[in-house]
């Protein structure tokens, strides 16, 4: 199986539907470890319960972003993944730990990307008028949010959504693509390993 972490920072609702596909027998992934860079994030507690092993990289006791970056790095190192997933993680990662993960960290972003990326993603569809919202599982590059796209699925925006009703209805959508664009990348990886 594929050796995978995953990152968060707050509810793990994507982290707890991959670590659930990941229970399957013929599921091409494992998750080695969940780390949150908040202490009080509750998908924690969702990851222990689970029976992951868990860590935090608390963002605020560093100085500044690159320290921060170092130590979660070394975390990673001691789970050595082959696959990172960013699963609600909401810190920007500069080119320098990108480049150190480079072809093994994938993110999910909620939006039809290449539109909205960034923050805010559902109010930005509604106002542009557009007529469908979705979610992207894509490649983390030094480009926030512009790595190439792996999977995307979409849901009709209906006319009286607001942001939130959005994100709920687009919320099961999410984790049903999650565990199936990892299964996807951990079967390439089985295949040919990426360098
Ligand atoms: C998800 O909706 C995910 O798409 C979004 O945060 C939420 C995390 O929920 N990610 C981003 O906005 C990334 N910029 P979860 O912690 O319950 O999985």
């Amino acid at each position: 199986k594929v050796r995978t972490a995953i990152l968060i920072s707050g509810r793990g609702s994507n982290m707890v539907a991959i670590a659930q596909a990941a229970q399957a027998t013929d599921y091409p992934a494992e998750i080695v470890g969940v780390i949150s860079n908040r202490p009080d994030a509750k998908g924690l507690e969702r990851a222990k319960a689970l029976g992951l092993n868990t860590d935090i990289v608390d963002h605020k006791l560093y100085d500044n972003r690159k320290a921060f970056e170092q130590a979660l790095h070394a975390q990673l190192l001691a789970l050595d993944p082959e696959i990172i997933c960013c699963a609600g993680f909401m810190r920007i990662l500069t080119p320098w730990f990108v480049s150190q993960w480079h072809g093994r960290l994938i993110n999910i972003h909620p939006s039809l990307l290449p539109k909205y990326k960034g923050l805010n993603t559902h109010q930005r569809a509604i106002e542009a008028g557009d007529t469908h919202a979705g979610v992207s599982v894509h490649w983390v590059t030094a480009e926030l949010d512009g790595g190439e796209v792996i999977d995307q699925r979409s849901i009709e925006i209906l006319p009286h959504d607001t942001a939130d009703t959005l994100a709920e209805r687009l919320l099961p959508v999410e984790l049903a693509l999650y565990p199936d664009a990892l299964e996807a990348v951990a079967l390439q990886f089985q295949k040919q390993p990426r360098q």
